[in-house]
């Protein structure tokens, strides 16, 4: 089968970022703390941004860093300032805050949970500091308190992923279970929503939820509660890539055939979990496109030059299924 594009879609929408970037560079100059000057970019042209990495959970993650910190670079104009957030929701506060009180030209980040940052985002808006979200979103009711926000479509790719599980296994009354990601977060929260609303009214049946925070030893740990407490699994889906791996783990371990006995989908499509596609022991991956960087940079010099920026930015994501997976590899960046 071959590979399937899901979007290529830009939802353009008109963005306060101009309104916004202009008042950070002119009267309100003196209430905000742009590095190195009183405009938004420094006087000597170099955007010095701070960036908040959720953690180092998956090797999603590890390629979005690396696609960052290869773009933000002096050559490309930018003074990375980079933290790990370690998976927690205050320790991303924590250097936002940090990176207000630096004063840098531009906050961007990608939130741990959905929830809860109305009150940090506020400060920035005061400070005159324009926020970009990469990767996640946040559930805030008040838009412009961010700049544009670039990312995959999570839904989308829980759907994608439960419409292949139709095609393949409808009739059958496979037994799933479903490993979240992390509680909370936008990811967990959208495939889930997705993957359960396209194998409505099929036969396949969701018999156990649990998270697994998106990291492969949690994945294992709870593949491994879930065969002790069910002996019919049919079906892992997997909120991404690592979780999946895990689940391999615990279900070679158990005496059992992965992709055969249990099929397994995941989503992230990196190349460990390709790699297990190509080996048969993964049925099917929706990608999630982590390479974020060179648009972040765009994005960012947009919006300190007062530049119309589109508020949401859908990344392009495809889908690969054993064969496509094999084809894929040989060039895979990630
Ligand atoms: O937000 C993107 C998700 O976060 C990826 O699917 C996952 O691997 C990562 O931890």
């Amino acid at each position: 089968m071959a590979r399937t594009t899901l979007t290529r879609t830009v939802l353009a929408a008109v963005s306060a970022a101009a309104l916004f970037a202009l008042g950070a560079c002119s009267s309100d100059a003196g209430t905000q703390t742009g590095g190195g000057g009183e405009t938004g970019a420094a006087d000597d042209g170099v955007i010095t941004l701070g960036f908040s990495q959720v953690g180092a959970e998956s090797g999603w993650r590890a390629a979005n860093t690396k696609s960052i910190q290869d773009t933000l670079t002096a050559e490309n104009g930018f003074d990375l300032k980079f933290s790990d957030a370690q998976q927690k929701q205050e320790n991303q506060i924590q250097a936002i805050r940090s990176y207000i009180t630096q004063g840098v030209d531009v906050i961007a980040f990608s939130p741990v949970v959905e929830t809860g940052w109305d009150a940090v985002l506020q400060e920035a808006k005061t400070a005159g500091i324009p926020v970009i979200l990469t990767d996640r979103a946040v559930d805030s009711s008040d838009e412009t308190l961010y700049e544009s926000f670039i990312g995959s479509d999570f839904v989308l790719e829980g759907e994608t992923a439960g419409q292949w599980a139709v095609e393949q296994y409808d009739g059958e009354g496979y037994k799933a279970v479903e490993l979240q990601g992390t509680t909370g977060a936008a990811p967990a929260i959208d495939r889930k929503e997705g993957f359960e609303s396209a194998i409505e009214g099929s036969d396949i049946e969701i018999i156990d939820s649990q998270t697994g925070n998106f990291t492969r030893a949690e994945g294992k740990t709870v593949m491994e509660g879930f065969l002790n407490a069910h002996d019919d699994i049919d079906l892992v889906f997997a909120h991404n890539d690592d979780m999946g791996l895990g689940a391999i783990e615990a279900i070679e371990a158990a005496g059992l055939t992965p992709g055969e006995d249990i099929k397994i989908i995941t989503i992230d499509a990196v190349k460990d979990g390709m790699q297990a596609l190509a080996d048969g022991k993964i049925n099917y991956i929706v990608e999630c496109n982590p390479l974020l960087g060179p648009d972040l940079a765009d994005i960012a010099k947009k919006v300190l030059a007062g530049e119309e920026v589109e508020k949401r930015i859908v990344v392009k994501d495809e889908a690969f299924d054993q064969e496509a997976a094999k084809e894929a590899l040989p060039t895979r960046e990630y």
